[in-house]
């Protein structure tokens, strides 16, 4: 073939795959809809060997998390998840939070979260579309390394929690044993650059060694853990899962944080460890002015007296 033939399908193969990814890709999810069951095996493609359990108990804990915009329809802004874990508080990824690649916060008016939505593209008579009041991330996060990669959003006004669309999930404070199963929920995609899936997807993971993870990459560090199936490669998170919650018996033990690819052989799927951030997600869940920025006023406050 010519050189020019050549760029020229490139081209249109890109376009093709930015246009099934960016609007929202109800066709791909009929098609994963009819795969029910984890067991089934018939999941080849589907990065996240992912498969939508016959009760849902989960999705009610995730929140889509959207630019301010749609671009074409409803849920096509979506870029991160979330997880609900208080009626004002969502708990997420710092790179969810932050702009690219970079340390800066995004601003509160350019992030909306969407709960109480099973169907990204859908918006349901529970769907509960909320503005955010502000956003913290770790002082130390690290865009870089991904260390410390944690973020909350606080709300301007509480979820509603009806505990069956949307509810908080307890934290898990301890730390959980290795070859755990737990499952992440979320509408990322289903294969390495594929489409996102209209509805949530699971995905059932086992906790690895710490050797293990660090033996994978050099990023590995304090802070997070890492989780995938010696059977099975392709069950793994991918982007657009980022931020939302991977769940160890009914609670909420890590975040969406960073992969290798997604369902890449032999490369796990990593999560920023909850129970290392117990302190810093009280610190910050509430509305109170922070200790430190006290503290400083105080002092303004005394300076301005002493002159
Ligand atoms: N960083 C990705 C995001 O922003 C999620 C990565 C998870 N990848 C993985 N292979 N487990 O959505």
């Amino acid at each position: 073939m010519v050189f020019g033939a050549k760029i020229f399908l490139l081209i249109a193969f890109c376009h093709i795959l930015r246009f099934e990814t960016y609007t929202c890709a109800l066709n791909e999810s009929k098609k994963i809809s009819s795969v029910h069951s984890a067991e089934s095996g018939k999941y080849t493609f589907l990065v996240t060997g992912g498969y939508r359990p016959t009760q849902d108990t989960l999705t009610k804990h995730l929140v889509s998390i959207r630019g301010p915009k749609e671009i074409k329809s409803f849920g096509d802004n979506h870029f991160c998840g979330g997880s609900i874990i208080s009626p004002k508080v969502i708990l997420t990824a710092a790179h969810c939070v932050c702009k690219r690649k970079t340390r800066f916060l995004k601003e509160p008016s350019k992030i909306i979260v969407v709960a109480g939505t099973p169907k990204r593209c859908e918006a349901a008579n529970t769907t509960q579309i909320m503005k955010v009041d502000r956003i913290v991330r770790h002082t130390y996060y690290n865009p870089k390394t991904l260390r410390n990669d944690i973020g909350i959003l606080v709300l301007q006004k509480p979820i509603h929690e009806d505990g069956i669309s949307a509810q908080s999930i307890n934290l898990t404070l301890s730390l959980t044993p290795y070859s755990t199963v737990c499952t992440v929920v979320g509408w990322g995609r289903v294969f390495y650059n594929g489409p996102f899936p209209n509805q949530a997807l699971y995905v059932n993971v086992s906790v690895f060694e710490d050797s293990y993870c660090s033996s994978v990459t050099k990023k590995f560090a304090y802070g997070m853990f890492c989780c995938g199936d010696i059977y099975d490669h392709q069950r793994d998170s991918c982007s657009g899962d980022s931020g939302g919650p991977l769940i160890c018996n009914g609670n909420l033990t890590g975040i969406v944080s960073f992969g290798i690819g997604c369902g890449t052989p032999n490369t796990p799927g990593y999560y920023t460890n909850v129970s290392s951030y117990i302190d810093w997600i009280r610190k910050n869940d509430s509305k109170k002015i922070r200790p430190e920025i006290l503290s400083i006023l105080a002092n303004i406050f005394i300076g301005i007296n002493v002159v």
